[in-house]
């Protein structure tokens, strides 16, 4: 793709406004989440779109970095955030690659939706990596790209040629757990609410 961050801006107001996919399952990840955190953590969230999530789990920590490298979805992240009165999230625009962060600076890092959006797997686990504490847990949630029916995924590269899909990586389960323990996680919880989608708490080895 050429330019995510447009793509992404773009998408903005409809993904606002878009439902979740199984609010069933949502609960319960978010349940899980916050049974890790602490009321002293830091968190950093990378693609946070419109700042649902980190809103839902501010109460439950001291403080949240949202970052995503579309400003539009960060202007609704904030007002949404404003509007209910939340002091605990800051924003910033910005990728994993881009945002100027200190390593070992947080006890969470979320990445929710986002993982088979980015152009390098690996890197960005080894970013994860770096930048949490020793451990501090990852909480990932994905799309198993190579368990998706193979019509969708023919579709993938014609919509992409339009401009209606962004860049998608392909991985399975075993793919992605192996590319987090190849890098310094050990898997804490590993939840598959659908074939095609996974859920991990990764946690930093080092403590
Ligand atoms: C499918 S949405 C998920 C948003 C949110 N995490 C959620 O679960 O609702 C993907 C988000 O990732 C952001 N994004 C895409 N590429 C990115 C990148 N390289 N760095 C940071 N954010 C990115 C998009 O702008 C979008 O907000």
């Amino acid at each position: 793709m050429k330019d995510p961050r447009k793509f992404w801006n773009k998408l903005a107001p409809r993904y606002a406004k878009s439902p979740v996919r199984d609010e069933k399952i949502y609960q319960q990840k978010l349940e899980i989440t916050q049974s890790y955190f602490r009321p002293d953590w830091s968190v950093f969230e990378f693609g946070c779109g419109t700042g649902s999530t980190a809103i839902v789990h501010a109460p439950y920590v001291k403080q949240i970095l949202a970052t995503d490298i579309s400003d539009e979805m960060l202007a609704i992240a904030e007002q949404k955030t404003q509007a209910q009165g939340i002091t605990n999230i800051s924003y910033q625009q910005g990728t994993l690659e881009s945002l100027s962060l200190n390593p070992e600076s947080f006890d969470a890092v979320l990445g929710l939706n986002i993982l088979h959006l980015l152009p390098n797997v690996d890197e960005t686990i080894k970013r994860v990596h770096q930048l949490l504490k020793p451990g501090g847990i990852f909480v990932s949630s994905s799309a198993l790209m190579r368990d998706v029916a193979l019509h969708w995924r023919m579709l993938i590269p014609v919509m992409q040629l339009i401009g209606l899909a962004p860049q998608i990586a392909h991985f399975n389960k075993d793919e992605l757990i192996g590319k987090l323990t190849q890098n310094g996680f050990a898997i804490d919880h590993e939840w598959q609410p659908a074939k095609a989608s996974l859920f991990v708490i990764a946690r930093k080895n080092g403590n």
